[in-house]
């Protein structure tokens, strides 16, 4: 059992089956930059606390340093017999200064502190990364935006023409979730930074090392309160994984849009060249395959998070084997987000959309009935009248085919004496458009201070 980290109260050594079973470098072996790190700041505190001479530190902390390089360098490979990432390079620690000094680095943590740490380590990196993701797909949204500035699109409820709204109001409607989510992340990465080393197996340790400079050297705020909560606890890589679920839903709500505009019924965008492919069989085709796999990848993304949610459901205090299953749904959406996000920013900055054709699609449907409504509202009819007159202009002008703003001056006059002539001035999508200038409204004056507002939260994130 050469290099396990344990063995010595067991007359037999792990079957074929168990070890098999048990082994997790297959994931965990991307941890090692982390548990090194973690390995340096640990053997500070046993120093500090008098458990190695400066001497015994400075050679541990070289042989770390040495490990690390030959991990970058993608040489340091984990054995077969290795169960995880801590024995793998424990042993290699050992092979690499002795088993005299190697031996020392153990005292005073279990794999259980570790691995909380580490998860932790790994999660506020990746975290970032896909912060600044996320910020690229938020600005590539806010330069459509502000590139069309005046356009006009239908605005749907029920997939059906309901207002006409701006372009731009309605793409900065995907750019708001997804700066909620970095918010989300920002609030997240309070309460994950916090390091459960120190905790030990569950209790603690009564060696006397400081917890608090070992959270500091791995850039944590402080350690946490109470040893179990921090070997047994994982909400913070449940909630870690809703953040990135929500992520790719809200990025999936982007992608069916994008789907639908691109079929020749909407016609509303066009996708670059370089962010469509094509088909093997129809040489005309050019499919939405990265906003396809945006929505599809969002139900993976919803599989890692309640895959998660129920490990962890019922689990007794404190270490439970079964937490290694924490890694891996996380280390998936992490990889899935990674690879995805760069993809969608790059498909959502080259579109290019075809304004005339929404422009010309805004009115239809008696979209401006509203409009025509909320006229006569000013004009100082109640509501609900105005509702009913409205209505039965849309009555009279779909039985005849023809729009709102086609009736003569006596057809309005003959729906109700309420319809006189100035309500053509309301009948055009700018009209209309431009009228809902109140807070958060569709009209361009709102829709450009959003867009600043929006710019500044991003930047404050
Ligand atoms: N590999 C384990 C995990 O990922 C950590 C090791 C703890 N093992 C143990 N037997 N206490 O959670």
């Amino acid at each position: 059992n050469t290099g396990a980290l344990w063995g010595a109260r067991f007359a037999d050594g792990p079957s074929a089956e168990l070890a098999a079973l048990s082994r997790s470098t297959h994931f965990d072996w991307q941890l090692a930059p982390y548990d090194i790190a973690g390995s340096r700041a640990h053997a500070r505190a046993l120093q500090t606390a008098g458990y190695l001479t400066a001497d015994e530190l400075e050679r541990m902390r070289a042989g770390l340093d040495r490990l690390e390089a030959s991990f970058l360098d993608g040489v340091l490979q984990p054995a077969d017999s290795d169960e995880d990432v801590h024995g793998a390079l424990e042993r290699l620690l050992i092979a690499d200064v002795g088993p005299e000094l190697g031996g020392k680095l153990r005292a005073g943590r279990s794999r259980n502190d570790q691995i909380a740490t580490l998860g932790r380590m790994h999660m506020l990196d990746h975290g970032r990364r896909i912060g600044r993701m996320v910020i690229d797909l938020v600005d590539a949204i806010s330069q459509q935006a502000s590139e069309h500035e005046g356009a006009i699109m239908p605005g749907r409820t029920h997939l059906q023409h309901a207002q006409p709204v701006l372009l731009a109001h309605h793409l900065l409607a995907h750019a708001w979730p997804l700066v909620r989510d970095l918010e989300r992340l920002r609030d997240w990465a309070a309460r994950a930074g916090v390091s459960p080393y120190g905790a030990g197996a569950l209790a603690g340790s009564s060696l006397g090392l400081d917890p608090t400079a070992i959270a500091h050297e791995l850039g944590f705020d402080r350690p946490a309160d109470n040893s179990i909560d921090a070997t047994a606890a994982r909400d913070a890589v449940a909630e870690f994984a809703f953040v990135l679920a929500q992520i790719g839903i809200d990025v999936s709500r982007l992608a069916e849009e994008v789907i639908l505009w691109n079929t020749k019924e909407f016609g509303f965008v066009r996708l670059h060249d370089a962010f469509s492919t094509g088909s093997s069989i129809m040489p005309q085709k050019k499919n939405p395959d990265i906003a396809e796999l945006a929505r599809g990848k969002s139900g993976r993304l919803i599989g890692n998070l309640t895959g998660l949610l129920a490990t962890l459901k019922g689990l007794p205090l404190a270490y439970n084997r079964d937490l290694q299953e924490d890694k891996e749904p996380v280390f998936d959406s992490v990889a899935t987000l990674e690879v995805l996000l760069p993809a969608f920013t790059g498909m959502i900055a080259t579109l290019t959309f075809d304004t005339d054709r929404m422009a010309e699609l805004a009115p239809q449907g008696f979209s401006l009935a509203t409009d025509v409504a909320e006229w006569l509202v000013r004009q100082g009819v109640p509501f609900r009248d105005a509702h009913e007159v409205s209505g039965a202009l849309v009555r009279y002008c779909e039985e005849r085919g023809i729009d709102l703003d086609d009736p003569t001056d006596d057809e309005y006059a003959a729906v109700s004496a309420h319809l006189t002539p100035e309500v053509r001035a309301v009948l055009t999508i700018e009209g209309s458009v431009a009228s809902r200038r109140g807070v958060g409204g569709t009209a361009p004056e709102r829709v450009a201070e959003q867009l600043a507002a929006l710019t500044r939260s991003v930047r404050e994130i």
